[in-house]
């Protein structure tokens, strides 16, 4: 395979499985994992369903790939019947969590002020947040699209300052998830840049080293060339990530020999 013109730069390859799989599935999917050799370069993060974050627990005990939860409670603890704290993920071996996913935006009304307050709760136990932005296609359309990620980042950046750079971002066009469509490659260079220099704005030079994924129909057939766009450094897959096949031709992909 030739090269990827990665400029040494390490990836981040994250699998967000949402409301899917099985127990029998998860099992069968990291003992497929565990025999896959992740190059130092790579890393890899899977985030389960809650209940299954226990098989986690036990199989990735000596693995390089790690994990953590798609979504995290805002409060510390106490009658909030449904959520899960900080302190819970930390006990189920989680180092990461979601969020303001788009599906949580949208589904359940999560404000910018509560994707803000769950990526506070996570930043004050050490989990490192995954915070999610993205804009709709009317948006997108409208050439709003800018001022909507700014206002998204800046409502977290308004709650946590210092931390935005123990954060890493997953810009997550909505119309490209599920969907097959993605961004032109010009479009995701410009839009990782904006980001970029957003995060540069707030001050601090260790913002430069936030992690920013592209998110939204990722596989196997676009993975390397989004790859190669300067400030993308990671992906955060969905539907390719369901099969551990598919899984490793993106790890694959990746690998820089
Ligand atoms: P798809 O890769 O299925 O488009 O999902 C992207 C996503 O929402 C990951 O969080």
């Amino acid at each position: 395979m030739e090269k990827l013109e990665n400029g040494g730069k390490e990836y981040i390859v994250a699998a967000n499985w949402k409301m899917n799989m099985s127990a029998k599935a998860i099992k069968s999917f990291l003992e497929e994992m565990n025999q896959v050799e992740i190059p130092k370069h790579l890393r890899t993060i899977i985030f389960p369903p809650y209940p299954y974050l226990n098989i986690f627990q036990k199989m990735l005990r000596y693995s390089r790939i790690t994990y953590g939860a798609q979504d995290i409670a805002k409060e510390e603890k106490g009658a909030y019947t449904g959520e899960v704290s900080a302190d819970m993920l930390i006990d189920m071996g989680c180092s990461y969590t979601l969020t303001g996913h788009s599906e949580r935006r949208s589904y359940y009304a999560e404000t910018p002020e509560i994707v803000a307050e769950k990526t506070r709760a996570a930043i004050m136990h050490s989990l490192t947040p995954v915070i999610c932005i993205g804009e709709t296609l009317e948006q997108r359309q409208s050439g709003r699209y800018k001022e909507i990620l700014k206002a998204q980042l800046d409502a977290v950046e308004a709650s946590v300052r210092e931390s935005m750079g123990v954060c890493m971002i997953a810009y997550e066009p909505v119309w490209a998830i599920g969907t097959g469509v993605i961004p032109k490659i010009s479009e995701i260079r410009d839009t990782h840049k904006f980001i970029h220099e957003v995060l540069i704005s707030y001050g601090g030079t260790y913002r430069k080293t936030v992690p920013i994924l592209y998110g939204g129909s990722v596989s196997e057939k676009n993975v390397r060339e989004i790859a190669s766009v300067k400030y993308v450094n990671g992906f955060l897959i969905g539907g390719a990530s369901l099969n551990a096949e598919r899984f490793k031709t993106i790890i694959k992909l990746l690998s820089v020999d």
